[in-house]
């Protein structure tokens, strides 16, 4: 145990040091890409967070080793941790340190359990979270699709598709809360998360579009541009979903399709997509599209007793 090692709450002056932790925790992630400053002050500012409280700082003489980020999913009574220690000052118990100084935290959130996501190769870090007592409870799995496969945009043969406008985060927010009801691990947006999360880095308007049958909007797709580790631009299905009343009508295909060929003409040679590996109906969508699954990652879980 490193007994000069103190735990505490992040402060602005830890910013530059925090990018630096996150692209290395997140290079460990399945869905592993680059996080750009403006990416990360785009997490710290995100709604319903304050990172002076929700973030955890393991500090060593004066030196930044480690960190825990606490993303509070209250609405389905889960904390989603983020937790990174630097190899050199591993196997030390500062991982344990951080979760149990950010327990009370998480429960004055509300949260009743925590859930981690790891990638499925990193045994080392699989084997501390099973020793802390987490469980692992679902699997993910990460897709790929080389987009010179799609072809341009044609014409939707079923409803319009049409981007979001201004003033509609509402009418998003009660469609993606219907389509993702029941999905493992959901927690429902807001109006306002909705507004925020079009406005950070890598999301447009323009890239999430909405089927409309007449005046009621049947699906939609979320597209964003994110950079892989190596700093190349990459497209990411964010989102998909279609009204269960509108379902089995080649719909979620088409909005697919639409989404794909909007990153294909903002220049993107491929897209990925992280999907539970229970979800059959969309596994099964992606695949006949082209998409090839190039890793998964577990989710694991601790009751907050
Ligand atoms: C996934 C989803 C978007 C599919 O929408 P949809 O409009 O019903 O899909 P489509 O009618 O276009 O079907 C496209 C393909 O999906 C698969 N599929 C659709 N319904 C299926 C079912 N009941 N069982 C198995 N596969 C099914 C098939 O491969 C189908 O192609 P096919 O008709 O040529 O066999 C929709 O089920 C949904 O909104 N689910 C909840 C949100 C979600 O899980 N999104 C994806 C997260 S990554």
């Amino acid at each position: 145990m490193s007994s000069d090692c103190i735990i505490r709450n992040y402060r602005p002056d830890d910013f530059e040091i925090l990018v630096q932790l996150k692209n290395e925790s997140i290079s460990l992630a399945a869905d592993g890409r680059y996080l750009s400053p403006q990416a990360v002050r785009d997490i710290l500012e995100r709604p319903n967070y304050i990172p002076e409280q929700d973030l955890f700082i393991a500090e060593i003489s004066g030196t930044v080793v480690g960190y825990l980020d606490i993303t509070n999913e209250a609405r389905i009574g889960r904390a989603v941790l983020e937790c990174l220690v630097l190899p050199e000052h591993r196997q030390q118990g500062i991982a344990r340190r951080l979760y149990y100084q950010a327990v009370p935290r998480m429960k004055a959130l509300g949260a009743q359990v925590a859930h981690v996501n790891m990638c499925e190769d990193n045994t080392l870090a699989r084997l501390v979270l099973e020793k802390m007592g987490f469980t692992s409870v679902r699997r993910f799995n990460e897709f790929s699709v080389n987009l010179d496969i799609i072809s341009e945009s044609k014409m939707s043969t079923i409803f319009p598709i049409r981007p979001l406008q201004a003033g509609e985060e509402t009418t998003l927010a009660k469609l993606q809360n219907l389509t993702y009801a029941g999905s493992w691990g959901y927690n429902p947006n807001t109006a306002e998360d909705i507004g925020y999360a079009i406005s950070t880095a890598g999301n447009a308007p323009e890239g999430v579009c909405l089927a409309l049958d007449k005046d009621r909007p049947a699906g939609y797709f979320w597209m964003r541009i994110e950079h892989d580790e190596q700093g190349k631009r990459r497209g990411r299905v964010s989102m998909l979903g279609v009204d269960p009343d509108y379902r089995g009508r080649g719909i979620g295909r088409e909005l697919l399709l639409a989404g794909l060929s909007y990153l294909k003409s903002k220049k993107l040679s491929v897209a990925q997509l992280t999907v539970d590996s229970e979800n059959l109906v969309a596994e099964s969508l992606y695949r006949s599209i082209g998409f090839k699954k190039i890793d998964s990652s577990l989710w694991y879980e601790k009751l907050l007793d």
